[in-house]
Order: structure tokens, then sequence, then C-alpha cells
């Protein structure tokens, strides 16, 4: 696993634009697999200007969603269709038709789950799989003790997740639904290229237990210590309670430019 520590979230949101760019000058069609949360949204911002600015063709990119609030219709603007739409799709002049997702508002979760699995198998796969990371170590909604082989299926969320998300419904907890469905931490690791950002003093703990901990369901990002190609990118407040954080800076500062993340 790599470790980039950045000096700030504008920093990170630039390195992993670049990274997205550099993805899409080889593969112009390839899968991007997308994540909600504020933690994205300065990937977001900087790809949205590079497309802007010509630097970056969109216009065969596929986008994939990774969870999704069962129970919200789909036009509810904080389901994460909407946000995805809004934050990632009209930026990037990416159209619906290029955007894979779960249906949270199916009768049949299961089936619709399944339905997503086959969907993502058909499209090839994700190649660059952006996370975020929950202050109690989610991915996805993986929350803790998720199966590490798990795949996308319906899951409980935590009192925690539901409060630190309060902020995107008014403030109210009781807004929050109760139930996601989620690509599960199996379907997460066969994605090419996982990068997790992670940005403030309240991802810290996650941060040292991902990288320095045991892999071990009670912290699911720890699962990307299985993964070959595995970045994680933190700034400074994020990245403060990690032991090898001077090795992490050192192993970077002197990597060949080539290599990018
Ligand atoms: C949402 C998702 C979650 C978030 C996590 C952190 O699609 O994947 O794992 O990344 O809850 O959320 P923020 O970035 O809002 O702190």
């Amino acid at each position: 696993m790599e470790v980039v520590i950045v000096p700030d979230a504008a920093g990170g949101g630039e390195l992993i634009a670049e990274a997205v760019a550099r993805l899409l000058r080889h593969k112009p069609d390839a899968v991007l697999g997308v994540a909600t949360g504020s933690t994205p949204l300065p990937v977001y911002r900087a790809l949205a200007a590079r497309v802007r600015s010509g630097e970056v063709d969109t216009s065969r990119a596929r986008i994939a969603q990774l969870d999704e609030y069962v129970g919200l219709p789909a036009d509810h603007p904080e389901s994460y269709r909407s946000v995805l739409r809004r934050e990632v799709l009209e930026p990037l002049a990416i159209p619906m038709s290029a955007f894979l997702g779960p249906d949270g508002t199916a009768e049949d979760v299961p089936g619709a789950c399944a339905a997503y699995e086959r969907a993502l198998a058909a499209a090839g796969g994700v190649d660059l799989q952006l996370l975020g990371i929950g202050t109690d170590g989610h991915i996805g909604f993986n929350e803790p003790c998720s199966s590490l082989t798990s795949r996308t299926r319906i899951k409980t969320l935590t009192e925690q997740t539901r409060s630190d998300n309060a902020r995107f419904f008014g403030g109210d907890v009781a807004q929050v639904p109760q139930h996601v469905v989620t690509q599960g931490i199996g379907t997460i690791l066969e994605a090419r290229h996982l990068v997790l950002l992670a940005t403030g003093e309240g991802k810290a703990d996650a941060v040292a237990a991902t990288v320095e901990g045991p892999v071990a369901a009670i912290c699911p990002a720890s699962a990307l210590q299985l993964h070959p190609h595995a970045t994680v990118v933190t700034d400074e407040a994020a990245a403060s309670k990690l032991k090898l954080a001077p090795y992490f800076r050192h192993s970077y500062a002197n990597k060949p430019g080539w290599q990018g993340i």
C-alpha cells in the first residue's frame, strides 16, 4: 500500500485528479468508481477544471456508483444518484447513459444488488475506485465487521455514521435512512486501482488502523492491504497518527515521477 501525505484537501484533489487524467489518456472509456460525501469533492472540482480547460476528455468515460441509500426516491436531493449527478456527471460533462448504479428504490433489494454486480462485470470492472473513509473505518457503507469478501448487498448504518451524515439532512439524524446498498469489500477489491482519500483530524484513528493496523473486519478499510495497487492519500491532519509518516514522506519524495500513484 502506498501512502501519500499531502498538505491539504485541495492538494489531495489535485493529485488524484491527475491520476484520473492519466488513466483517461491511456483508456478513454475507463470506468471510474466514485464515492459521495464531503471528502471527494476537491477531486471532482479539480477534474472539472481539467475538463473545462480541455486537458481531460471525459466523452467516453463511465461512472460507477459505490453505494446508495435504500428508500430515498432517486430524485431526492440527497440520494447518492442525485448527488453524483450534481457533483460528478454534470461538472464532468458525462451523460446519465454512462452511469452505473444500484437501484436503492427496488422492492427486490437483493435482486437489485445482484443486477448491479452483473452490470459492473459487463462493463469490464472498475478501473479506478475513489474511496472516502468513515470515522469508524468503513469504505463504501461496509460498516465494521463486514465480511472482507462481501458483495453488493443491503447494510444497516451504524448510529455513528447516521449522525456523521445528518449534516446532509439539515442536521436531523432521523432523516438519514437506516439502510443502504453498498458494493461489498470483495467487490471493491476487484477494482484495478483503489485510491482512498482521507482528510481532517477526525479520520486520523481510522487512517492509522487502515494503514498500520492488522487486516481485520473491525476496520473495513484495512482490506486495502490485500490489494496489489492501493493508494492512501491523506492530508497532514488525517496522517497525524501514522507512526511511519516519515517513511511515507521519504518514499514518495524519492519516487520516480513517471510512476504516478
Ligand atoms: C459514501 C462513502 C462513504 C464515505 C464516508 C466518509 O459514498 O463511500 O464511505 O466516503 O462515509 O464520508 P465523508 O467524506 O463525508 O467524511
